[in-house]
């Protein structure tokens, strides 16, 4: 027979809030599954330390427990920024309790939630929209376009043929390669509609590839570094179109970086991570950063729309079909902007685990 100490153990450890529990001297007493997740420790590792050990850095955070253990009174803090021991900085929404035992504050109870989460989900739900939108009329505006290029490029040669005046056939030739020239852009925005084909998928063997190929068409050296975890699963994906995503945002990061400037590609697992309403046991992320200016303001919050472009000889296409390309993987890619970095950061779920 299970005791109401056991019961409500489990029940803190099964929370999908990050729960601390610290003494009066604020050493850690005890800390749940999902604060080991949020934190990425082990309760072994932390166990008897105290808030600035676990947050280097994190003065304002210290200070606001301090307050409430002497206050004894609740504190709500929201959108702070923690460092954590691994260099990684997250953003959370705090809760700090004293537990008053006699009129004295015993011990404090800290509740974490991560604040990027709920970012993240709102983002969600309105790249939802815009991608299904984008969709619908990309594909009927597309339809509408093919049929008199058709017709356009075979009037254009038979045309061609009948000249006898050769200087004109230059003008035949930029129809018919406009022509051309227009299909490949249409096929392009197409390319999202094909199912994905998915099979057992090295992520980092296809990272390297990518790499090599960005490589093969810059005339400079590109300064690109890596920061692998090698404990990363392989995962069910379509090859050529996670190959095409990770082009599309790594040839943006070269498009906008210095000839001095570095990108870095992180990858990193994460457990329990709902996307597109379904919670994945576990997602890899990867991480394309640059240290480049970032999306110019102006069109920041459309960047992910087709035909959107802060670019003079840019078509607008590549982070659209990326997009959809991810989310057709069940997955999300997120912008963000941190510490003067661009992050381009790319959610799987890694289905073979999770069935
Ligand atoms: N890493 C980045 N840093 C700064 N701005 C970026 C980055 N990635 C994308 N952008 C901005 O977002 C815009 C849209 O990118 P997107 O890849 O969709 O289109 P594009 O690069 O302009 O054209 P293409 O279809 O050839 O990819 C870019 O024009 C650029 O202004
Ligand atoms: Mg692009």
């Amino acid at each position: 027979m299970e005791t109401s100490a056991q019961t409500a153990l489990r029940t803190v450890e099964n929370l999908a809030t990050a729960v601390l529990l610290f003494d009066k001297d604020l050493h850690l007493i005890s800390i749940n599954s999902a604060g080991e997740t949020l934190l990425s420790v082990s309760h072994k590792r932390v166990s008897g330390m105290q808030p600035n050990q676990i947050w280097p850095n994190s003065s304002f955070f210290y200070e606001a427990i301090q307050r409430s253990l002497y206050s004894g009174t609740t504190c709500i803090e929201r959108g702070i920024d923690l460092n954590l021991n691994n260099g990684h900085q997250i953003k959370v929404d705090c809760m700090i309790t004293p537990v008053v035992v006699d009129h004295a504050a015993e011990e404090i109870l800290l509740e974490l939630v991560d604040a990027h989460g709920f970012v993240r989900v709102m983002q969600e739900v309105s790249q939802e929209t815009v991608q299904a939108a984008a969709k619908e009329s990309v594909q009927g505006m597309a339809h509408e376009i093919k049929n008199p290029l058709g017709g356009i490029r075979g009037a254009a040669q038979l045309l061609e043929r009948e000249l006898d005046d050769k200087d004109l056939l230059e003008y035949t030739g930029i129809i018919i390669n406009e022509c051309d020239r227009l299909r490949k852009f249409i096929d392009r925005m197409l390319t999202t509609s094909t199912h994905p084909v998915k099979l057992d998928l090295n992520i980092h063997e296809v990272l390297e590839y990518v790499v090599s190929v960005v490589h093969a068409e810059n005339a400079h050296k590109v300064n690109i570094k890596r920061d692998y975890d090698p404990s990363i699963p392989n995962i069910k994906a379509d090859r050529e179109q996670i190959i095409q995503v990770i082009l599309n945002l790594l040839r943006n990061a070269v498009q906008e970086i210095d000839k001095d400037g570095h990108i870095t590609l992180v990858t990193r697992i994460q457990r329990q991570v709902t996307i597109q309403h379904k919670l994945n046991r576990h997602i890899i992320v990867i991480d394309i950063i640059d240290d480049g200016p970032g999306i110019p303001p102006e069109i920041e919050s459309g960047a992910f729309y087709p035909l959107v472009t802060g670019r003079a000889e840019g078509t607008g296409l590549g982070l659209s079909i990326a997009q959809q390309l991810i989310q057709s993987h069940g997955g999300l890619i997120n912008y963000e902007r941190k510490d003067n970095n661009t992050y381009f950061s790319i959610l799987l779920p890694t289905e073979q685990c999770d069935e």
